[in-house]
């Protein structure tokens, strides 16, 4: 029997990914730092865990074969955990980004994509077998970036709205990351994944607009306006991140895989079923 720890599994990503292993009745343990928020299945065993204190991983990696791991911690505590991780479990299914893809928008230099590598190499060299999952763009990274300035009015500022991306649904990264930590076969693969379609960050913002039934007025906005408005999304190294990897992919079409398609037999779901999906969280 594989038995599955999910390290992230409160979020974005991991959440989708607990509860389709738990629909495939997979043995699967989620590790969270508030167990009594994390809300998951009653099928799935929660277990109190922080990746900064290193000596509470270990009852919860005890009996586990398997680790998907999502990393937001900081740097200072990759080498401590991977090595309790590399002590019990045989595979880990580590979600990074297209840190290779030889393309603009996944090649500018930050602090994110050198954290990546850095999680890469320790665990390539860690005797662990590993897959990398490398989704480019997230389409839930709308909520954060476009659902506050909808509930509120019509206006949407928002800057390099030329700027094409293939956003991807989180649940096609979970339905990939559920393949890749139940099946054999995976082991050393990279998988880049992103959504079905190049489409401008103006089409993706008059796709939620659809969406909900609105018709929202899109302003484009300079840079600099942008390191103003949008420290709401985040802190100015992660706003120049995406200002830098905009500006590089000016006049590109997005990178697009069909890995989705391939891996788990269904197409990647379109922007627009996303923005459908989540019709909710833009609504006052
Ligand atoms: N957004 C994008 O477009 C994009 C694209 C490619 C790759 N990525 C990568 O995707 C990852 C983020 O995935 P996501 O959006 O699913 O993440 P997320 O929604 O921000 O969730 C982060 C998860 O990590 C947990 N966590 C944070 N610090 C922890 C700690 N010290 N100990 C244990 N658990 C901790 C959180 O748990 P709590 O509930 O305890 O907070 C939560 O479950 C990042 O590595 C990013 O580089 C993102």
């Amino acid at each position: 029997m594989n038995r599955i720890l999910v390290i992230g599994g409160t979020g974005t990503v991991g959440r989708q990914v607990v509860s389709r292993l738990a629909a495939t009745g997979a043995q699967v343990r989620a590790l969270a730092r508030n167990p009594g928020a994390a809300r998951f299945p009653p099928q799935v065993k929660v277990v109190r865990g922080d990746l900064t204190l290193p000596e509470t991983l270990e009852g919860c990696l005890d009996g586990i074969d398997t680790v998907f791991l999502v990393w937001t911690a900081p740097a200072a505590a990759v080498a401590p955990a991977l090595e309790r991780i590399a002590k019990h479990a045989r595979h880990i299914v580590f979600l990074s980004a297209p840190l290779k893809t030889p393309h603009p928008l996944f090649q500018q230099p930050n602090p994110g994509r050198a954290l990546g590598e850095q999680i890469e190499r320790l665990i390539e060299s860690s005797g662990l077998q590993w897959t990398f999952l490398r989704p480019g763009m997230f389409a839930a990274n709308a909520l954060s970036w476009w659902a506050p300035q909808i509930r509120a009015g019509d206006v949407v500022r928002w800057p390099y709205l030329a700027v094409p991306t293939a956003p991807i649904d989180e649940r096609d990264i979970a339905a990939v990351a559920v393949h890749a930590l139940c099946e054999d076969g995976h082991a050393g693969a990279e998988y880049v994944l992103t959504g079905p379609q190049s489409l401008s960050q103006f089409e993706q913002v008059s796709a939620i607009g659809r969406a909900i039934g609105r018709s929202l007025r899109i302003e484009e906005i300079s840079p600099d306006e942008a390191r103003r408005e949008l420290l709401t999304i985040g802190p100015l190294v992660a706003v120049n991140m995406l200002l830098q990897a905009w500006a590089a992919a000016i006049g590109q079409s997005a990178f697009v895989t069909s890995t989705v398609a391939a891996l788990t037999g269904a197409p990647a779901r379109a922007f627009a079923d996303w923005a459908t999906d989540h019709s909710v969280e833009f609504r006052a």
